[in-house]
């Protein structure tokens, strides 16, 4: 079975932390998003995926190859130009030859792909949307549908006057290839506001698939966060890497921690982690290759990538590090602060409140003080 990741976004809502990593690189849980996707549609019976990028296909190209290492076999597809959500499938539409899954490239979620298949041939639809609830409708594309699930409606980014259901487009689809007939070559053109709309007009049958399974968004920073935190609750289906040390705390390999520090799970550590005298790490925390924690220090909550040296005393609360930053004695990140890559941070600085350090930022000591 065929897969199409749609993977073009700039991810610009996640910057700083996408300035220098794609947003389908940034890491979950210590690994890839699109490694952890690309497993999981492996483990679902899928064996070949195309990745539709727009940029940086020599990136993707460099991390993942031809995908044998994750036991599956992977095309990467550069764009010519922007082609959309749909043009993009198009694009690659002569390595498709029967019913396709394409998927949204910044979803996670742990949705039965089975399931959802033998619902689309028992319904013989055309096209199948996946759907999943949620609080608010007006940054998704709503769907309704009839009694018998099949789609009357799809309004993307509804206005809160033209909200009637709460089931929104979940990013997966499964697709007949006769239906990418409509789809005109070459040219920009969105399942959203192009597709979805034409095959509501020609009648083709078209079926939205309703789930409860995990869903969300990552492409926000605040979801960023919340997806660490479900996985490490164990909200999400998800297997942790490495090996677990203590009660909820996985160990990637070798790491050096002192005997008086404190760890309470759900925590990840990376490759190679140091952590010094009486350091507290509380959870839900990940934790990434090579970082060195120093003593006093007390981590709750937060995400950080690889190479990151924290000083002593320092409080990272609610944060999200990128890799390689500095990070001096008794400060206090927290409250969704974002730190790019390779900033330089002095002592005792107060970052808080969603403040985002673009990468290389250099900060003396108390410039953002208490
Ligand atoms: N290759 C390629 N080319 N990919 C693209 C392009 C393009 O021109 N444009 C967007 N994408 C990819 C993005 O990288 C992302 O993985 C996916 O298509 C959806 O684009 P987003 O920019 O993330 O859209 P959204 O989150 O505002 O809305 C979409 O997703 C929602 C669910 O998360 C829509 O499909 C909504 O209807 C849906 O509810
Ligand atoms: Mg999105």
């Amino acid at each position: 079975m065929k897969a199409v990741i749609l993977v073009g976004g700039l991810g610009t809502r996640l910057r700083p932390l996408t300035c220098n990593t794609p947003k389908p690189m940034i890491p979950l849980v210590n690994q890839p998003f699109i490694e952890m996707m690309l497993l999981r549609l492996r483990d679902q019976g899928i064996d070949e995926v195309i990745l539709a990028v727009q940029y940086l296909a020599d990136h993707f190209r460099a991390i993942l190859g031809d995908g044998s290492r994750l036991g599956l076999k992977l095309h990467t597809v550069e764009e010519p130009e922007p082609r959309g959500t749909a043009g993009a499938v198009k694009n690659v539409e002569d390595l498709l030859d029967s019913t396709t899954f394409v998927f949204n490239g910044d979803v996670m979620t742990d949705l039965d792909l089975q399931a959802m298949l033998a619902f689309h041939r028992e319904k013989g639809s055309a096209l199948t949307i996946s759907l999943t609830p949620v609080d608010d409708p007006t940054q998704f594309g709503l769907v309704e549908t009839d009694s018998s699930d099949q789609i009357k409606r799809f309004l993307e980014k509804p206005r809160v006057e033209d909200i009637t259901t709460n089931m929104i487009n979940a990013g997966t689809y499964i697709i007949e290839p006769e239906v990418f007939k409509y789809v005109p070559p070459a040219q920009h053109y969105m399942f959203e506001r192009g597709l979805f709309p034409v095959l509501l007009q020609t009648g083709d049958p078209m079926f939205g698939y309703p789930s409860r399974a995990y869903w969300t968004d990552i492409g926000k920073p605040q979801t960023y966060l919340d997806v660490h935190h479900d996985i490490l609750i164990g909200k999400v289906h998800y297997t942790f890497r490495g090996q677990q040390i203590a009660d909820r705390v996985w160990l990637e390999d070798g790491a050096e921690i002192h005997p008086s520090a404190q760890i309470v799970g759900p925590v990840v550590l990376g490759r190679g982690v140091v952590i010094e005298r009486n350091a507290r790490i509380i959870g839900p925390t990940v934790i990434g290759a090579r970082c060195t924690i120093g003593s006093d220090v007390r981590i709750e909550g937060s995400v950080l990538w690889e190479d990151n040296q924290i000083a002593e005393g320092t409080l990272l609360h609610s944060c999200v590090l990128g890799n390689g930053n500095h990070i001096g004695e008794r400060n206090h990140i927290t409250d969704g602060a974002i730190i790019g890559d390779q900033c330089s941070i002095g002592a005792e600085n107060r970052l808080e409140r969603g403040i985002r350090l673009w990468p290389k930022t250099v900060l003396n000591d108390k410039a953002i003080s208490f």
